[in-house]
């Protein structure tokens, strides 16, 4: 990251949004883990106001949104990803604010219900080792719920098998915020940048408010095949789709950091046919076994994916 003097935004109050992925609760501490918060995810927002975050660099941009570094308040290092689109925009698929929200929000149960997998808890998380189906997908996610952990472990599905999951690494979402449009432009002008050679819509330069999340920062290290294997077919056996792999999406030693690279088996765009173990072949990441279930089989899926 190109550092660059401190430069703080004006402490201005937004419009509160009312959006049903969005919780106003600040976040602190434990979010709750029920199943409920699952099928309906709902991001905390970053409990400090926005005007104290301090920014310090750019660090990158794709296509949902440019990346700056920042300490907090209490001096954490974070990387804030300020979103192009504040609303819905008919080019694309998705909503990638909506999208990073809820697998955030999601990633932050999986993280505590991970975290208490270790070894020594005597409290390790049951899953399908091989998922293949939508049903498998749901079964594993509700895995890392509160009453489903337990109810797991008392009482295993049939081919369940314990996981201590208490390694894995995932980038540490701190909460959603919104910052100042114009405050925005002219923090990046100071540094001669501007949002349009990173989105070409007019209407994003035009934005009163920009949707933000505030993530820790992750620092660049050399990727390793082995610890970015690890977390993808963690991420598949826990029931998300994948994306394919861009080498900028992933920092340290193989941590994912673009959140809007994986698919909650809810979405519609969840798809059985690249649902699957990864693998490293040719050079390239890539599904180790295409999955062909039968169309009965697929029929008789969708009328349980909203179980
Ligand atoms: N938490 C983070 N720590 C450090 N760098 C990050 C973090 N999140 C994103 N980045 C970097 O910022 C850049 C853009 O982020 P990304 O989430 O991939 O945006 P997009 O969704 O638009 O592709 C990428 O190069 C990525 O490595
Ligand atoms: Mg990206």
């Amino acid at each position: 990251m190109a550092q660059q003097p401190d430069v703080l935004l004006p402490n201005t109050v937004p419009p509160t949004p009312d959006l049903p992925f969005l919780s106003q609760e600040p976040r602190n501490g434990e979010p709750s883990c029920a199943w409920e918060n699952f099928k309906r995810p709902r991001l905390r927002k970053f409990p400090q106001a926005a005007s104290t975050l301090q920014f310090q660099g750019f660090i990158g941009a794709g296509v949902d949104g440019l990346v700056l570094g920042a300490k907090t308040g209490d001096n954490a290092a974070v990387a804030v990803k300020i979103f192009y689109y504040s609303k819905p925009c008919n080019d694309h698929r998705y909503w990638a604010f909506q999208r990073e929200c809820c697998n955030s929000a999601v990633l932050e149960m999986i993280r505590i219900a991970t975290q208490r997998s270790g070894a020594d808890s005597g409290a390790p998380l049951y899953l399908l080792p091989t998922p293949r189906r939508i049903t498998d997908a749901v079964r594993n996610l509700r895995a890392f719920s509160t009453e489903y952990s337990h109810k797991y472990r008392a009482n295993p599905p049939p081919n369940f098998e314990p996981f201590d999951y208490s390694h894995l690494q995932l980038n540490e979402c701190l909460g959603w915020t919104q910052l100042d449009g114009g405050a925005v432009r002219s923090l990046l002008h100071g540094w001669r940048l501007g949002i349009s050679e990173f989105c070409s819509t007019p209407a994003v330069d035009a934005a009163s408010w920009y949707f933000a999340i505030v993530y820790r920062f992750v620092p660049d290290a050399l990727l390793e095949d082995s610890v970015v294997l690890s977390h993808m077919n963690f991420f598949y056996r826990a029931g998300f789709d994948p994306v394919p792999f861009k080498a900028d999406n992933w920092r340290g030693p193989g941590i994912l950091v673009d959140l809007s690279d994986l698919v909650l088996p809810f979405e519609s765009d969840w798809q059985e046919c690249i649902y699957g173990p990864m693998v490293k072949r040719d050079g390239r990441f890539t599904l180790g076994q295409a999955n062909r279930p039968s169309k009965r089989e697929t029929e008789k899926d969708a009328a349980t994916r909203h179980a």
